[in-house]
């Protein structure tokens, strides 16, 4: 399907690619991590979950069909996961990047790496994944979609963010995300990488889909780098690329210093 898209200068490193469609930007995207992973095989991706980056993996799955090698040397890192949840419950972050990417891409234990939220002691887990991440990293590329309140992973608005993996507690918002609409007791606290780790990536890709999430996509085009938008510190990172459609920008792209490429 063709969706030409229009491009976007939001900082000297950050652009906006605006689709018509849903697929259309999650088939961009898709090829972004394609292409990367093509010139290095071993990219280590960190990757989030929810709603936006669905159609992405399946069109990653799709690629793979076509050339089955290709993501058999990729890594994968989880962006983020909620406190208590396991592999086995069904709203985990865990769970869904199984179903949506480590399945589908063939990806093994040996290359895959994240948070385990039911880890007893939450804080020694955070400091796990930070020597960890010191090992395997940089991340080549990081994949982001955004809350609907600027939050970036689990990294919520706040006075101060943190630079390094971190337990946070979540905010009500976050709290009523659809992947944990369903489970018991919902949590209270979240596992994420931190916004330093998230900055220290090569290449950012943000994905923003749908119309909840056009309030915060104007604030993102119009404000300064705040840490209470945790998405605006996009805005230092040299190549950052946010992907969306139609319906999350609406009919026309403003914003103070935005202009056409
Ligand atoms: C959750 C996830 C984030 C995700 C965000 C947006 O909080 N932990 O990693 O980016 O929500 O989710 P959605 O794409 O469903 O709007």
């Amino acid at each position: 399907m063709n969706d030409p898209s229009t491009r976007y200068r939001i900082g000297p490193g950050f652009q906006l690619e605006v689709f018509e469609t849903y697929e259309g930007m999650s088939r961009k995207a898709m090829e972004i991590v394609s292409g990367l992973v093509r010139s290095k095989p071993d990219s280590l991706l960190c990757l989030p979950t929810g709603n936006t980056p669905t159609r992405t993996y399946e069109l990653l799955a799709i690629d793979r069909n076509e050339d089955p090698a290709l993501y058999d040397r990729v890594r994968i890192l989880k962006l983020d996961e909620w406190a208590g949840l396991s592999a086995n419950d069904e709203g985990s972050c865990e769970s869904y990047l199984q179903k949506h990417v480590l399945v589908p891409l063939g990806v093994d234990e040996g290359r895959y790496f994240g948070f385990d939220g039911n880890a007893p002691d939450l804080e020694a887990e955070c400091r796990r994944v930070t020597g960890l991440l010191d090992k395997i990293g940089p991340i080549d590329l990081c994949l982001l979609g955004i809350g609907v309140n600027g939050h970036l992973g689990l990294n919520e608005p706040a006075e101060v963010l943190s630079d390094t993996a971190h337990v946070v507690e979540l905010s009500e918002t976050s709290r009523g995300h659809a992947m944990i609409a369903s489970v018991k007791d919902r949590p209270r606290r979240g596992l994420t990488l931190g916004m330093g780790d998230i900055l220290r990536a090569r290449k950012i890709v943000l994905l923003i889909s749908g119309k909840e999430k056009r309030i915060i996509l104007r604030r993102l085009l119009e404000t300064g780098v705040t840490t209470m938008l945790p998405a605006s510190f996009l805005r230092l990172h040299p190549d950052v690329t946010a992907l969306c459609d139609r319906s999350a920008s609406g009919p026309h792209v403003r914003g103070n210093d935005v202009g056409t490429m």
